[in-house]
């Protein structure tokens, strides 16, 4: 799958599903620029030469920055996987206002920041990729994640919107909806949980970050030139 030469840039890849696209992307021959928030792991992208930037997808200023850098560094920007995201749950009746509105800024609006930063360089170039990472729960819901369900269904419909709105110039906009992946975000599920999740997937296991970087790869590669406004589950079967 032809990624060969092409920039890509990677939100929210210090770890888990983010670090695994990013690192594909690399190894098949892309320029890889990655944000995060975590500086350790952000040096460790660095001294492989990869270009890695501490932004807050939330913070307008710093996504246009991060942009600006990418676009110095490398010329071009022609693959956006807008991976960056957080849950905070809770029941709804209880939830605060904060972690309503930590989510929503953080998924949904994290993308748009994203996306408008980036879209004037792909349609300069009349080409360009953008993957957004959505979630099975955006699809299906989940009692005590009405927060990040809302944020995941968003990035669908917004995904939809803007395929339609850029398509004509050969920009393609998919979102990809993992279901239960093994990562940091997912650990903090108690064991009686993972177990009844583990039951329902007709795969009978959880996925991997790579798992999910693969379907990335092909969406982002030469080789899809077809399919866009689409959301595609990497979930094992969970939700059918
Ligand atoms: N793990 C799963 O089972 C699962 C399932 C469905 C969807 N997802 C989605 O996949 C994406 C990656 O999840 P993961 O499991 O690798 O999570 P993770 O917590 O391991 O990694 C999330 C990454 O996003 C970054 N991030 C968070 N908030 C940010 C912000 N405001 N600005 C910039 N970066 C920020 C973190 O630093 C981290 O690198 C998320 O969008 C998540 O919602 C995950």
């Amino acid at each position: 799958m032809d990624v060969v030469g092409k920039v890509a840039l990677v939100t929210g890849a210090t770890r888990g599903i983010g670090q695994a696209i990013a690192a594909r992307l690399k190894d098949a021959g892309a320029e890889i620029a990655v944000t995060g928030r975590d500086e350790v792991l952000l040096q460790a992208w660095r001294d492989q030469g990869v270009l890695a930037a501490a932004a807050d997808v939330t913070d307008v200023r710093q996504v246009e920055d991060v942009v600006q850098a990418v676009v110095e560094r490398y010329g071009q920007i022609d693959i956006v996987v807008n991976n960056a995201g957080i849950t905070k749950d809770g029941l709804m009746m209880r939830m605060s206002d904060a972690d309503w509105q930590r989510v929503i800024d953080t998924n949904l609006t994290g993308v748009f920041n994203i996306c408008r930063a980036a879209i004037r360089c792909m349609l300069r170039r009349r080409q360009g990729r953008i993957v957004n990472i959505s979630s099975v729960i955006g699809v299906a819901g989940n009692a005590g994640q009405t927060n990040y369900a809302a944020s995941k269904a968003g990035v669908i419909g917004f995904t939809k919107a803007l395929a339609k709105e850029v398509a004509s110039r050969n920009i393609l906009v998919n979102a990809v909806t993992p279901g239960y992946i093994d990562t940091e975000m997912t650990r903090a599920l108690t064991e009686e949980q993972r177990v009844e999740i583990l039951r329902r997937i007709p795969l009978g296991r959880t996925g991997t970050g790579e798992d999910v970087a693969a379907l990335v790869h092909f969406l982002v590669s030469e080789e899809n030139k077809y399919i866009t406004g689409q959301t595609i589950h990497c979930d094992g079967g969970l939700v059918i």
